[in-house]
This record gives structure tokens, sequence and C-alpha cells, in this order.
């Protein structure tokens, strides 16, 4: 009976154990997991926006190819993580329908502008930077699945850190101008970026349940600390500031001490009023319309193969 698969679900978790598709689950964990896996999904998708605003204007042949690989890349994740999503009984046509009407969340950070191209460094180097720190544990999260994905796309992920990484230290070893480019950008990325974490742990309605079912190993407020932990000796060797001046190793809490993050601008973000977002899913409304001819060739294309084997 269900109290038998209850208790099975509970060891599985309990010694670290993997649940697969096929295994009875809480319906509640079946719904977190397909919350935050569709919306994972959705921000890889949003994600392409700001990074395929520059490909026309990569500054070289060479940027405008690793530009275009890591958008790429950025598609096949949510791609994946839709599979993985629908392993858990939502299809794909709902999860892009509640991304088009406006009533799925995906990640607050895509909804900033992108007016330079060391923003191109920026995203790579702290965005992505932020989503290596949160996702690396997630490669252990219960869920087969998901934990499975996030192995891929870790390792992708970390070669797009390092590309943005190495635009900001070509920019910082320029010319003054591409120096306060650089500067800049760091400037505009870096608040968003530690918003990317979620909001404070005890603000996190989400965090206990999730960890207690190890889908989340870290809380927001650990990953958010570790994150800026490994920007600090990044930064120095780059010659950039973090914009925080209060930003400081505290050796008694073995911990950053750091402002505090302006959450009020996060909530506004996640209420639809950031500075992109109108954009972000009209530019994605339009793409889902002109590629409705697509889906419905293929979907004839598998129909007219199915009923020839059918002979
Ligand atoms: N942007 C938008 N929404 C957010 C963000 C954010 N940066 N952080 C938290 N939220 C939302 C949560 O989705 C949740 O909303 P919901 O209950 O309506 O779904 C609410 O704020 C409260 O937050 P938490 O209780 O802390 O939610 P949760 O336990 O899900 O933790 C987190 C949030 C850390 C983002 C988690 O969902 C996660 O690890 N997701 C997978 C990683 C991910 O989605 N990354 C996307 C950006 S990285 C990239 O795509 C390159």
């Amino acid at each position: 009976g269900d109290e038998e698969a209850q208790q099975a679900f509970d060891e599985l978790i309990e010694r670290d154990q993997r649940i697969e598709p096929r295994d009875w689950m809480p319906d509640a964990y079946r719904k977190t997991l397909i919350r935050q896996i569709s919306q994972h999904g959705h921000s890889e998708i949003i994600g392409m926006q700001p990074e395929g605003n520059w490909i026309t204007r990569a500054p070289s042949l060479k940027r405008k190819a690793i530009l275009m690989a890591k958008v790429q890349d950025e598609a096949g994740h949510g791609l994946y993580l839709y599979s993985a999503a629908q392993t858990l009984g939502i299809s794909r046509e709902e999860m892009m329908q509640q991304l088009i009407s406006g009533k799925a969340k995906y990640s607050s950070i895509f909804n900033y502008t992108t007016p330079t191209w060391a923003d191109m460094g920026a995203i790579g180097w702290l965005v992505d930077g932020a989503a290596i720190c949160n996702q690396v544990p997630l490669c252990r999260a219960s869920y087969g699945p998901y934990g499975r994905a996030m192995v891929r796309i870790c390792k992708e992920e970390s070669f797009h850190q390092r590309q943005g990484f190495e635009i900001l230290l070509e920019l910082m070893a320029g010319t003054e101008a591409q120096r306060e480019m650089a500067q800049a950008a760091v400037n505009r990325w870096y608040w968003p970026a530690l918003m990317m974490f979620g909001p404070p742990d005890d603000e996190s309605p989400n965090s206990a349940q999730s960890m207690a079912w190890k889908i989340k190993r870290f809380s927001n407020d650990e990953l958010r600390q570790r994150f800026v932990g490994m920007l600090v000796p990044q930064a120095e060797v780059m010659g950039v500031t973090l914009p925080d001046p209060n930003l400081k190793w505290n050796e008694e809490r073995q911990a950053y001490d750091m402002s505090p993050i302006d959450w009020t601008e996060f909530h506004e973000v996640l209420a639809g009023r950031g500075p992109a977002n109108h954009e972000r899913l009209r530019r994605r409304r339009e793409a889902h319309e002109a590629g409705a001819w697509v889906r419905e060739a293929a979907a004839e294309y598998a129909r007219k193969q199915a009923e020839r084997a059918e002979g």
C-alpha cells in the first residue's frame, strides 16, 4: 500500500540512493521537482536571449564562433531539462504554455540587459559562475534524471565560465576604455548574480523540504557565500573590483561580510518589472509562433512514417 511505498521512498532518500521515474514518490516531491526543473529549463531557454543579442556584433570571428557555441549549449541544456521534467508527467507543450503565458518563473538574472560586449564577459564569469556553484551540488540531487542531466550541464557551464573570465581578462589588459567597460559590466552584474541564489534562508519557503528530500544540498545563503569566496581571488587576478565596499573576510565567522542585498529589486524583477522582462517574453512568444510550422511538419512527418510502418 501507500504506507509501504512511502517507507521505501524514505529509505532510498535516507541511504542517499536515487529515485527513478517509475518509482513511487510523494505527490509533493513530484510537484517540487516539476517546479524546479521546469523553471531551470525555462531559465536556459530565456537565457539564450541576452547573449544571442551579441552574436552579430561579436568583435571577431573567433569570439562569434565561441558565443554561438555557448548559446547553442544553453538551448541544449533547456531541452535536456525539459526532458527530465517530462519523466515526471508534465508535457513539453504544457511547460511551453506556462512560459509564454508568463505564468512560469525563470531566473531573475535573464531580465537584465546587455548594453556592451563586456556584458558577455560578465555573464560568463558571474552568471555562469553562480550557476556552477548552485548546480554542482545538484549533480547529487535525489531524482536520478535531474542529477544526471546536471553532470553534463556543469561540464559545459565550466567552459562557459572560463570563456567569460577570459573575455574580461583580455579587456582588462586592453585600453583604458576597455578596462572601464569591463568594470562597468562587472558592476552591473554582480548584485543580480548574487540574487540568483534565491531569497535569504529565512525567507526561502521551499528550502527546508527540498533539503530534507536531498534535492537541494546547501541553502541559498551557503551557496551565495561559497560563490563570493570563489570570486574574490579571480577578481584580483583580473584587476576588477567587486562593487561592494563592505566586502571583507570575517575570520571569526569564517565567512565574507557583505552589504545587504536589495531584495526589493529582486521582488520587482520576479513580479515582471525588471529591465527586460517584457522583451524576453515577447521574443520567446514570437519565436514560438514562428516555429509553429516546424512543429507541425515534424508531427506530420512522424504520422506518415508511422502509417508506412503499419503497411
Ligand atoms: N529568480 C527567479 N525566481 C527565483 C529565484 C531567482 N533567482 N530564486 C528563487 N526564486 C523563486 C523560487 O522559484 C520560488 O518560487 P516558487 O515557489 O513560486 O517556485 C521562490 O522564489 C522562493 O525561493 P526558494 O524557496 O528559495 O525556492 P527554491 O528552493 O526553489 O530555490 C533556487 C531557488 C536556488 C533557484 C532553486 O530552485 C534551484 O537551485 N534551481 C535550479 C537552478 C536554476 O534554476 N538555475 C537557473 C539559473 S542558472 C542558468 O540557467 C544558467
